[in-house]
């Protein structure tokens, strides 16, 4: 994985300010039907920091961007939206990109609050999440939203198709391991490929679909009790039906597999599928190590990334 090494000689101070990466836990494309999905803020995410300029630029690990970088583009979009002036931003990137994990919203959460330090601009939640929207519009369209919303959060959030997300309390900490499976795939296509299970078999998917939905609502319960074990359970059996709508390769059932063998309480794809990221429960950190080193021992690149813990 091409993220950049947390260990490496970027020191966290005041200066900077953070936003999270994302996995989806449960509920991925069925969440395009309406069903509630759950997603969480990782230990893994953005550093941004900024100050008032006359002119906008970027600077990704240390190197300045061409004026004419999308990214530029994504920042004047950010601050129309807040009506602040031009600024000198930089950013620092512990994800992957292009993986699924949320590094475009985390680079726009970040800015926005570096934004708020620099220009003394206080803003709400709301505005935050307003603004960071602005400049993910700029790279998908019409996003949902749940990118941004867990991009702000350090932990699990409740979220369906046009409400606004929901925090979700959780009684204990979740110890993930998120490894690269395989190449990605285009989101874009995976959701097509699954509204033609739909079209092929509509009532069998609609079972699969309130399946998803009741294993949503059980998962959220668990995770409020800290009901690990069964959370776990719940993940193999998410990636089950996920897989009966052919979105698992041969290379997510082989993380998987290494994962589960390593000792994790479950595993399953995240995302879109046919390709990029699986996530798996650990019981604690150490055996979240464990799985992490199994993984590499495949040559598979691996990271444990922590959800629910003060950053
Ligand atoms: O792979 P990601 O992180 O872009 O997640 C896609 C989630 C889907 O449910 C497959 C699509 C969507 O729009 O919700």
């Amino acid at each position: 994985m091409n993220a950049a090494n947390p260990t490496s000689s970027f020191t966290f101070d005041s200066s900077w300010s953070r936003a999270s990466g994302k996995v989806i836990l449960f509920g991925e494309h069925a969440v395009v039907y309406g069903v509630r999905a759950l997603a969480a803020g990782i230990s893994r995410g953005v550093f941004a920091r900024s100050e008032r300029a006359t002119a906008d630029s970027v600077h990704v690990g240390g190197m300045l961007l061409a004026p004419d970088h999308a990214l530029l583009g994504a920042v004047r979009c950010l601050r129309a939206q807040l009506g602040a002036a031009p600024l000198r931003l930089e950013f620092h990137s512990e994800l992957p990109q292009g993986a699924g994990l949320g590094s475009s919203a985390a680079m726009a959460v970040a800015a926005a609050r570096a934004l708020s330090k620099s220009h003394e601009q206080e803003l709400s939640d709301r505005q935050l999440f307003e603004a960071a929207q602005a400049w993910e519009r700029v790279f998908h369209g019409n996003p949902s939203g749940v990118d941004v919303a867990a991009a702000q959060s350090n932990s699990v959030i409740a979220y369906s198709r046009g409400s606004h997300p929901e925090p979700l309390t959780l009684a204990k900490r979740l110890h993930l391991v998120v490894v690269q499976a395989g190449p990605p795939a285009s989101t874009k296509l995976m959701v097509e490929a699954v509204a033609k299970n739909k079209v092929r078999n509509p009532a069998q998917f609609d079972k699969t679909l309130s399946a998803i939905a009741s294993l949503v609502d059980n998962a959220s319960l668990l995770l409020r009790q800290g009901e690990l074990n069964a959370v776990g359970q719940l993940m193999d059996l998410n990636h089950m039906l996920l897989a009966g709508w052919m979105l698992s390769t041969e290379d997510i059932e082989n993380a998987c597999k290494i994962a589960r063998d390593a000792g994790a309480l479950g595993a399953k794809l995240t995302g879109a599928g046919g390709g990029g990221c699986v996530i798996a429960l650990a019981e604690n950190q150490e055996r979240q190590n464990d799985i992490v080193n199994a993984l590499a021992r495949s040559g598979l690149s691996a990271f444990a990334a922590t959800v629910g813990e003060e950053i």
